[in-house]
């Protein structure tokens, strides 16, 4: 007897886990505790029992018909619970979190945007690149800083017998060669956007940014097609009244080169901790280098090309009214600053 009430006490256990609705519990409850009900007929049979149990037998009974109760009042309140919130038309619905894309994301597609309209390809090359393409096939000299291992990142891997070493791009300028090799006959018409990786981190810098790298070539390309390109950029992504200038410089790549600078928004041009001087610096551009067309299989006497590589959270934090002051808050993971844009 005693088996049978441990038996049938594990049985209607389960059973009363197992119910979804109130009908099915009070039909438990009658199956077990009703008057023809399993543990109302064992309590008919306690005579059975030899008189020396009997005592022990009773508790045992008591003891599973008050467990039964409870947990058929417990698993009752339960589910009245979960029916009324279900039901319960007045609690207000829970706002799912819509997501935004990044700062970045949205002003990558801005730029790509821009120069897709004027006839640009966009393109995307390796992050992870050889040194040819990122120095050698650029016309950089073995001793440039940017080849040592305070401005670029090297992977660790064994070098390729022709490209050289591996490593994290440290400019979008990897793609000219890729792209003129790719397109093979110009023109080439190339917006390059993507990561790109150097050793440096302060309110301007940032070790892992992106840059859009512009790139043609044609017959007859001039420095008049590259300071038109860069006005059509400034006005379209900036708007009237921003400055630029061409300052010249000295790229490996670019002969002639320049600096493109834009007019600080956040101090107005009397300089403060972005821009130090009332400029920032955008990024370089020139034209290419014979030597790079040549890598490029693109004959130099007959083609001539233009290029520029730009920040593209430089570009972005010198936009009127943003207010980024310091680049690396870009990549704060603080939804409430992120949410912001
Ligand atoms: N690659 C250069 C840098 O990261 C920027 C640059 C300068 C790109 C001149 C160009 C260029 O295409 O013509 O500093």
């Amino acid at each position: 007897m005693k088996d049978e009430i441990t038996n049938l006490r594990a049985q209607v256990v389960a059973q009363i886990e197992a119910s979804s609705d109130l009908a099915e519990i009070e039909n438990i409850r009658a199956n077990y505790l009703g008057k023809n009900g399993k543990l109302t007929k064992l309590v008919k049979r306690i005579n059975e029992v030899p008189k020396e149990e009997k005592k022990e037998v009773g508790l045992l009974i008591n003891e599973t018909k008050n467990t039964i109760l409870a947990i058929l009042s417990q698993q009752k309140n339960d589910l009245k619970e979960t029916s009324r919130i279900w039901f319960d038309p007045t609690i207000p619905g829970k706002k799912p979190q819509t997501g935004s894309l990044h700062l970045m994301t949205q002003a990558i597609e801005e730029v790509a945007n821009i120069f897709t309209k004027i006839g640009f390809v966009r393109m995307r090359y390796p992050e992870v690149e050889w040194d040819y393409f990122a120095f050698e096939a650029l016309n950089f000299d073995h001793d440039h800083p940017a080849r040592d291992e305070w401005e670029t990142f090297f992977v660790d891997a064994s070098a390729h017998p022709k490209l050289g070493k591996m490593l994290l791009t440290p400019h979008t300028s990897n793609g000219q060669v890729r792209e003129m090799l790719r397109v093979k006959t110009p023109p080439v018409r190339m917006i390059n956007i993507a990561k790109c990786y150097r050793r440096q981190s302060d309110a301007s810098h940032y070790p892992m940014f992106h840059q859009f790298e512009g790139l043609v070539v044609d017959e007859g390309i001039s420095i008049a097609h590259l300071k038109g390109t860069v006005d059509y950029f400034m006005t379209a992504f900036y708007g009237e009244d921003r400055q630029a200038r061409l300052r010249p410089y000295n790229f490996p790549f670019t002969e002639p080169s320049f600096e493109i600078d834009i007019s600080c928004d956040i101090c107005s041009g009397r300089g403060c901790k972005v821009c130090k001087e009332g400029w920032l610096e955008l990024g370089g551009a020139g034209m290419v280098h014979p030597n790079v067309l040549r890598h490029g299989g693109i004959d130099p006497v007959k083609y001539s090309g233009f290029a520029f590589g730009w920040g593209v959270e430089r570009v972005m934090m010198m936009k009127p009214g943003l207010g980024i002051n310091d680049l690396r808050t870009i990549y704060s993971t603080d939804l409430r600053y992120l949410k912001q844009f």
